[in-house]
């Protein structure tokens, strides 16, 4: 499939809106910045804990096969050369002779000349040679203890899935579960990558919300069917549109060293089709090396059938920060009203930041005691804000930046009726709704949207 031509605009525009209302914004700023690592602030760390929490809610409450861990970043280097990661975990990396500039050999489309040349000064003469590929590993090091050196060496972990294989065999004791069963991590992941960039696409440090699911061997290949329809549902479920989604089946020389099958749930971001998520079939590659660098036994032995075997795994890997870029991307949207043009955030409401806003029209007659009322009720329900700075249509504009789905304003007849208008933000409806019965009103509208499809279809 061609690729569609990038639209740096419409990044650009995320990116602006990102750090206008504090979602995200780049980090160390006073200090200049360091490069490709960002910061969240208020609204973002809202939707991308509830991006962490749809995720959690699909594989531990509505399904009783897996259960959650959460184990260190810093493990022992051992399970990096189990893993393969010491070895292998590389990319190819060229240097230019004259600028030092860096790039991945691989990313590089077989040019023998520096990239970054046709942006330099015409001044610039020199001849802008590439260096030949050489390996480079994505892991950070460091040290444990006071020592620097080699026996005090330690790597932050680059995924957060073998974490879930050193602990395969804990797990299995106190959580009385048995093949198939998943295990199911969130954390942060670090990988030095070369070429970082797009914003939160790729950065060095980001959090990876990852699953492993053991299974008998023979039931491999339908359990990664089951986990390939299930991760591209759930983004469908949660808003994404369904024509910018797509699942694709890696070719044989893209495999990584431990995956018999791979597929990508790629979205079609403002850079082009890219991966959202990688869905592996990982057969019992990790489990056999940890058995053999650990000396642990780590297999499953069926007390009914007598049978011992190394559990196969399918892996759904994700991005936690790559989810909620891609979660903003699909939600931004520009409309006119009225010939004023306005910026609005459609993010479902289960992850939009803020779910209602407080409005007093005006700052006296005792609209913004009644509105405190409002919010002290609701706020038991939903996440709230109260609002009272600016114009009514700037502080609407605001909300739709936000992604807030309703907005209460208190008015001049709330005061005589105890009324209020209940806007929406996908419709621009207004409708005028008692203040007694309000909190049940919105909580049932937002339930509405709760509850995922497949439970709403089982229940
Ligand atoms: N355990 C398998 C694994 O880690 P991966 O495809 O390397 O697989 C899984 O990573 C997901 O983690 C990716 O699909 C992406 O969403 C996210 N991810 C990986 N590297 C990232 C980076 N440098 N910045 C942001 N997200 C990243």
């Amino acid at each position: 499939m061609t690729q569609p031509p990038a639209d740096a605009a419409t990044m650009e525009k995320i990116v602006a809106l990102c750090k206008r209302r504090g979602f995200i914004f780049a980090s160390s700023e006073i200090y200049g910045g360091l490069g490709s690592t960002y910061d969240y602030g208020h609204y973002g760390v809202l939707l991308k804990t509830n991006v962490k929490s749809e995720w959690w809610r699909a594989m531990l409450q509505e399904r009783d096969d897996i259960v959650a861990l959460d184990s260190a970043i810093l493990q022992h280097p051992r399970v990096w050369e189990a893993s393969g990661h010491l070895a292998g975990f590389t990319d190819p990396m060229v240097d230019c002779r004259a600028c030092k500039k860096r790039f991945r050999a691989d990313h590089l489309d077989r040019e023998e000349m520096c990239p970054a040349k046709a942006s330099l000064p015409k001044t610039d003469d020199r001849r802008h040679e590439l260096t030949e590929a050489r390996d480079f590993n994505l892991m950070f090091k460091t040290f444990v203890g006071p020592m620097e050196e080699s026996a005090s060496v330690a790597y932050l972990r680059p995924e957060t899935a073998q974490g879930i294989f050193i602990n395969f065999k804990n797990v299995l004791q106190f959580s009385r579960k048995k093949p198939p069963f998943g295990i199911a991590q969130v954390g942060k992941s670090f990988r030095n990558e070369i070429t970082p960039g797009n914003f939160v696409f790729r950065t060095r440090e980001f959090e990876q919300m990852e699953m492993e699911f053991f299974v008998p061997p023979d039931e491999a290949p339908q359990w990664y069917d089951h986990w390939k329809q299930q991760r591209l549902h759930w983004y469908v479920d949660l808003g994404l549109r369904e024509d910018h989604l797509r699942m694709r089946e890696h070719d044989l020389d893209e495999l990584s060293h431990y995956s018999s099958a791979t597929a990508d749930v790629e979205y079609l971001f403002p850079i082009g089709w890219s991966e959202l998520e990688g869905v592996a079939n990982r057969g019992n590659f990790d489990l056999t090396q940890h058995a053999e660098y650990s000396g642990e036994k780590l297999e499953y032995f069926d007390p009914q059938s007598k049978e011992r075997y190394v559990p196969h795994v399918i892996e759904p890997a994700a991005g936690a920060d790559r989810a909620t870029l891609a979660f903003l991307v699909d939600a931004y949207d520009e409309d006119d009203l009225g010939g004023e043009q306005r910026t609005v955030l459609k993010l479902h409401p289960r992850l939009a930041p803020v779910k209602v806003a407080v409005l007093p029209l005006v700052k006296k007659d005792g609209q913004p005691e009644v509105a405190r009322e409002i919010v002290k009720a609701l706020r038991a329900r939903m996440q709230t804000e109260y609002d009272e700075g600016g114009s009514i249509g700037k502080r609407y504009r605001r909300q739709d930046e936000i992604g807030t789905p309703f907005c209460v304003t208190v008015d001049h007849q709330t005061l005589q009726d105890r009324t209020v208008t209940l806007r929406d933000r996908d419709t621009l409806e207004q409708e005028r709704l008692a203040i007694d019965g309000l909190v049940e009103v919105l909580v049932e509208r937002l339930a509405r949207e709760w509850r995922s499809p497949k439970v709403a279809a089982e229940a």
